[in-house]
């Protein structure tokens, strides 16, 4: 629990990088580097194939296992998907749903992922609910508008103690990638928004205990700025969870 009593999640999205060769090697220099107090939750979200043998490899450590998706539907006849029930009976605790990148290319509606985000919450994983604005849509100070809509769409059916199961997480597309992160007041602005739209869907209680996350070009000389902001509790980080060192140093600006 951090000072804002609720949990402060560093996550990690390998997206479609590394390979099952690299592992060893990974989870050796995290398993070194890695913070030992428990100041906040870790999680790495990486390809589902490498899930397993991570897992094994971190055994006994303080990271849990996340991937990237899931399907919505509970199991069956579709090739090439991986159920929510498969996932939990590997080990996994956490799911990205509805990422900047499934939405674009991918073509995943709101109410797809809303489906998704069900699936997990039902076999007893943490859902990561991506939201976030394009740059068109920032520029035509739509952005607060764009994401109460994902948000609104995606929650449709959950109730206040499912949401407290749930965690959001803020990336503009604009920041995602690039190297230009958003500002720590236009992250914070954001994030204070979600919070806002929780509460006014649930209640204040559930809107204190959610956990809300940043994401985009996150690393480790912007991380502790970004994570001071009183609503912003944890990153979700792509390039820089690549490499552990950088990882483990943005894992480290948690505590600050
Ligand atoms: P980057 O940290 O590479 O900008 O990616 C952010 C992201 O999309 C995490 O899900």
């Amino acid at each position: 629990m951090n000072p804002k009593y609720r949990k402060t999640v560093i996550a990690g999205n390998w997206k479609m990088n590394l390979l099952p060769s690299g592992l060893k090697d990974y989870a050796g220099e995290l398993k070194l580097r890695l913070p030992k107090d428990r100041a906040c939750e870790v999680v790495l979200c990486v390809p589902a194939i490498m899930a397993a043998p991570l897992l094994r490899l971190l055994r006994g450590s303080r990271v849990s296992l996340g991937v990237q998706d899931v399907s919505a539907e509970a199991s069956g006849a579709y090739t090439g998907e991986i159920s929510a029930a498969q996932l939990r009976d590997a080990g996994v605790k956490y799911v990205i749903v509805g990422h900047s990148e499934r939405r674009a290319y991918h073509g995943e509606t709101d109410e797809l992922i809303g489906r998704k985000l069900q699936r997990v919450l039902a076999s007893g994983m943490t859902p990561i609910l991506c939201v976030g604005e394009t740059l068109p849509q920032r520029d035509a100070g739509a952005e607060t508008e764009v994401v109460r809509t994902q948000l609104k769409l995606a929650l449709a059916g959950l109730d206040a103690a499912a949401m407290r199961k749930t965690v959001v997480a803020y990336e503009p597309v604009w920041a995602i990638g690039t190297g230009r992160t958003a500002s720590p007041a236009q992250a914070q602005e954001m994030c204070r928004e979600i919070r806002a739209a929780i509460r006014e869907k649930f209640d204040a209680r559930t809107a204190r205990a959610v956990t809300v996350q940043y994401g985009g070009s996150m690393n480790p000389s912007n991380a502790a700025e970004l994570l001071a902001q009183p609503d912003v509790d944890g990153g979700l980080i792509g390039g820089a969870s690549l490499d552990p060192v950088k990882f483990c140093q943005i894992v480290e600006a948690a505590k600050l």
